[in-house]
């Protein structure tokens, strides 16, 4: 049972106020806010043992390196990867997703075909775009529904002898819609296809287990994950991380350099070239830590209960439509009000000390289906609550009676 209060006073930002008003934070699919025990990583790297890592013989680097090879062990056990050099650090997810791309520039040939889902972000469309101008690979299109699920047998129809590659997020950024991963994945394997899960936005509210899924990819950023930004994950079974070309050239991801020839580094180094971000994936660490300690049933649990009410409360309010209704979502709400722009609404909103986010959220083909050019959505997190969900509701109904 999440005790919201305890929780909440983890987090100092909860206690600032916007335009005059307590802060509610509902832009949590955006960017999840810092604990105390996370800022205080960051604090403690800065002021105690700030060096460079997998380099120096002095105590500082050591203390550096242990570190962060600690927050890499931390990071496998939370996805249960089965070694730690599975797991690749990279600035991010869209950095996770530009690596494999890249990487299978040199395996693709033309007439290969790679498939993606109707509900991606653009991070997880326009690389793939870019790999087929480069390689002759086709993309394909899993259609989505109107309540914002995948068209799973179209799906299974697309599969052929050709596939080579298959990406889907696990949870919609815009709509909240988690898909049937393992279905997919089952079904990629039957054809010998590798399959890559864009897990940022589920990876704040589901504990994913990469050996259980037999997932060849899976990436995700900690700045969804009470972690700081610019620091992200790839994880990879070896034997694709060794099949794999190096992302990047530099420093620590080769074994021997000479002009003639340079050999490269085992893994995880051979695609992690150059200085990393040291401090961010201590604090990731750290970050995962904060939210293994208050358990990821309880923060499903209480964040469907956050869902639930969210979606009562705001249908009561005339003219409101909600995108994406499928059974399986996390506490994502999108929606907008007749044909008031979402962007007006957001800005009252703001006025009001509400933070949600409004556009097309990167994933301009899920509005092209919906023939809308945004909506408004709100994010819930498990530090929200339903007193706050109150407050968005009336600030909802308040914008909508000044703009219509
Ligand atoms: N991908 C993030 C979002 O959905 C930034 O808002």
């Amino acid at each position: 049972m999440i005790n919201v209060d305890k929780i909440r006073a983890d987090f100092p930002i909860l206690k600032r106020t916007v335009h005059g008003k307590p802060l509610v934070y509902f832009d949590n699919a955006a960017t999840s806010q810092t604990p105390q025990v996370v800022i205080d990583a960051i604090v403690d790297y800065y002021s105690n043992y700030n060096a460079n890592i997998h380099r120096g013989v002095h105590t500082l680097s050591q203390e550096a390196t242990d570190k962060y090879e600690e927050a890499r062990i931390k990071i496998q056990k939370h996805f249960n990867a089965k070694e730690a050099y599975e797991i690749i650090l990279t600035s991010g997810t869209t950095d996770s997703i530009n690596m494999i791309a890249s990487g299978f520039a040199s395996l693709l040939n033309k007439g290969d075909e790679i498939i993606v889902s109707a509900l991606e972000h653009h991070s997880n469309i326009v690389p793939w775009q870019m790999l087929c101008e480069k390689t002759g690979a086709i993309l394909k299109v899993i259609p989505m529904h109107e309540d914002g699920s995948l068209q799973i047998d179209v799906y299974y129809n697309l599969l052929n002898k050709n596939t080579k590659l298959v990406f889907c997020n696990h949870v919609s950024n815009a709509l909240g819609t988690v898909n049937p991963i393992k279905k997919i994945i089952d079904a990629a394997h039957k054809v010998n296809a590798a399959v890559l899960i864009d897990g940022a936005q589920a990876t704040p509210h589901i504990k994913p287990d990469v050996q259980a899924l037999n997932v060849d990819f899976y990436v995700a950023s900690a700045h969804k994950l009470c972690g700081p930004t610019g620091v992200g994950l790839l994880y990879g079974k070896q034997e694709w991380l060794e099949k794999l070309p190096p992302y990047q050239g530099g420093g620590e991801m080769i074994a021997t350099v000479t002009f003639e020839k340079t050999t490269y580094a085992g893994l995880p180094h051979k695609f992690e070239a150059g200085t990393p971000n040291i401090c961010g994936g201590i604090a990731f660490g750290t970050a995962i830590d904060y939210l293994n300690s208050i358990g990821f049933d309880e923060i499903a649990e209480y964040e469907n209960e956050l869902l639930e009410y969210g979606t009562q409360e705001l249908l009561k309010i005339d003219g409101l439509k909600i995108y994406g209704t499928s059974k399986e979502k996390t506490a994502v709400i999108s929606f907008n009000i007749d044909k008031i722009h979402p962007y007006d609404i957001g800005s009252i909103l703001d006025k009001l000390g509400i933070a949600v986010r409004t556009g097309h959220h990167c994933a301009q083909p899920i509005m092209d289906f919906y023939k809308i050019p945004g909506t408004i959505r709100a994010s819930f997190s498990f530090y929200n609550t339903k007193e706050e969900i109150d407050i968005l509701v009336a600030g909802v109904k308040r914008a909508a009676m000044m703009l219509s």
